[in-house]
């Protein structure tokens, strides 16, 4: 089958970062940094990028440029007949039920793109953002429409193939993704009293530090590099030979944390330019859709036109962010589904697209009409989030490193990642045993600390 390739290096950069960089890096990482310690988190954090996250990283490149394959098929050639294969399977399925709630909060960035530019926050007492927010959601219609628009731009992106779909979104969307940063992140921090929100992201507290820290830190690491399941492996096996993976790999890395950081610095200035206990903001969607909204309106202006561009650039950085996220997802099950079964991309494209519509939905309701059916005390839409955040991403890290620690032929990776001895590999020990002891390890931990078997044994 005639495949195309990523045509500018850059396109790949952009493309893998932008799968990387998303709503995890707004949402999750700054709260998670102001309620761990500080810079002690960050520092952390980047030890789990380098030591934990890069080399699974790299393998998943690897993975894909070797075998030119969708990530089920990468997996079952090298696996050369082995039950490894699964492995792939389930990378594709894993992508394809994250995108199913995840473009719903990307719809919902949408609706609030929309209300900021109305300007529909001016006047709302600082009590009323957490009605306005339930009400939306709680809503049969309202925030299916936008989740539909949101997978309408997915779905366009990708039907347009990999050079003027995906790349050429990305090489759009990423450089309007930094700008937009920077913007707010300089805005932020000239806020009167913003020094202290700075202090407070940067000035590391050793108290705060403990092993749940490096176990937080550890998972947003994964999720924040788009790890665990089939997006970065999708996205290589458009690479073309010269890439070099491990450089890759580095750029993408820096460019997600160097977001996650500014977002902080968007976050917290605002905060502390109110005078809010940072402890009371949130996280997740309740940080994005309740307090962040009120925020923004005092800290510049209720109603004022600062505030409509400010508030309007946020929730649309969010749209971009996730936007580019849930391209790459889709891209995951898309190439599975035209590979695998022989199907028009076009075909492709829509089969993927009609079931996320309808797992969507079914997501998208939980908090309204569906709101009845829990499962273990969740709505439907917590059980997809929980289920691949807490269990399926990390065991789908688990699983990559060990194939690519043990399974995988030693020469092969070491040609692979010098592309044929062109360049050099003093790291490739490291990145073994990393592999083999330290990914699988930090891993079972976690596990057994979500089992609350962590705190028995190490009390
Ligand atoms: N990395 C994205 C974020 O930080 O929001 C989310 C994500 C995308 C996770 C793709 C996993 C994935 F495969």
């Amino acid at each position: 089958m005639n495949r195309e390739n990523f045509g500018t290096r850059l396109g790949a950069i952009l493309a893998a970062a932008g799968s990387a960089v998303g709503l995890g890096n707004v949402w999750r990482f700054p709260i998670e940094t102001g309620q761990n310690g500080g810079a002690v988190f960050i520092i952390i954090y980047i030890l789990c990028i380098i030591f934990l996250g890069m080399p699974v990283m790299i393998s998943e490149f690897l993975i894909g440029r070797y075998t030119h394959s969708n990530t089920a098929g990468a997996y079952r050639i090298l696996s050369k007949g082995g039950q490894w294969h699964w492995l792939g399977k389930i990378g594709v399925y894993t992508g394809w039920f994250i995108l199913c709630y995840y473009a719903v909060v990307g719809g919902w960035t949408l609706h609030y793109t929309y209300l900021s530019l109305i300007n529909a926050f001016d006047d709302v007492k600082a009590a009323e953002f957490s009605n306005i927010f339930n009400d939306f959601v709680g809503n049969p219609w309202i925030p299916l429409l936008w989740f539909y628009l949101f997978m309408l731009f997915t779905h366009y992106v990708i039907t347009r193939g990999v050079q003027s779909g995906i790349e050429r979104a990305s090489k759009i969307l990423m450089p309007t993704l930094f700008i937009i940063v920077i913007f707010l992140a300089v805005s932020a921090v000239m806020l009167p009293g913003a020094s202290a929100g700075v202090e407070f992201l940067l000035s590391p507290d050793w108290s705060k530090v403990d092993s749940k820290t490096v176990i937080e830190a550890m998972g947003q690491a994964f999720f924040s590099l788009s790890l665990g399941m089939g997006c970065l492996c999708t996205y290589a096996s458009y690479f073309d030979e010269s890439t070099p993976l491990a450089k890759t790999a580095v750029h993408v890395s820096v460019i997600d944390t160097m977001i996650a950081i500014l977002a902080g610095f968007i976050i917290f200035p605002s905060v502390f330019n109110i005078g809010m206990n940072p402890n009371d903001v949130g996280v997740g969607a309740s940080l994005t859709f309740i307090s962040l909204p009120n925020v923004f309106q005092q800290a510049l202006g209720e109603g004022s036109l600062m505030s409509v561009i400010f508030s309007s650039l946020f929730y649309f950085l969010l749209f971009v962010a996730a936007l580019t996220s849930a391209i790459s997802l889709h891209e995951v099950a898309t190439a599975y589904v035209t590979e695998e079964f022989g199907m028009t991309r076009s075909k492709g494209a829509m089969l993927v697209t009609v079931v996320v519509l309808v797992f969507g939905s079914l997501c998208s309701l939980s908090f309204g009409p569906l709101s009845n059916i829990t499962i273990l005390n969740r709505n439907i839409f917590s059980v997809f989030d929980d289920l691949s955040g807490m269990i399926l991403l990390p065991l789908g890290v688990m699983f990559i490193s060990l194939f690519a620690g043990w399974r995988l032929d030693k020469e092969l990776y070491r040609e692979e990642i010098s592309n044929h001895g062109d360049l050099p590999t003093p790291y490739f020990r490291l990145l073994i045993f990393s592999l083999r002891f330290l990914i699988p390890i930090a891993i079972s931990l976690v596990f057994l600390d979500q089992l609350g078997l962590f705190k028995a044994i190490f009390k």
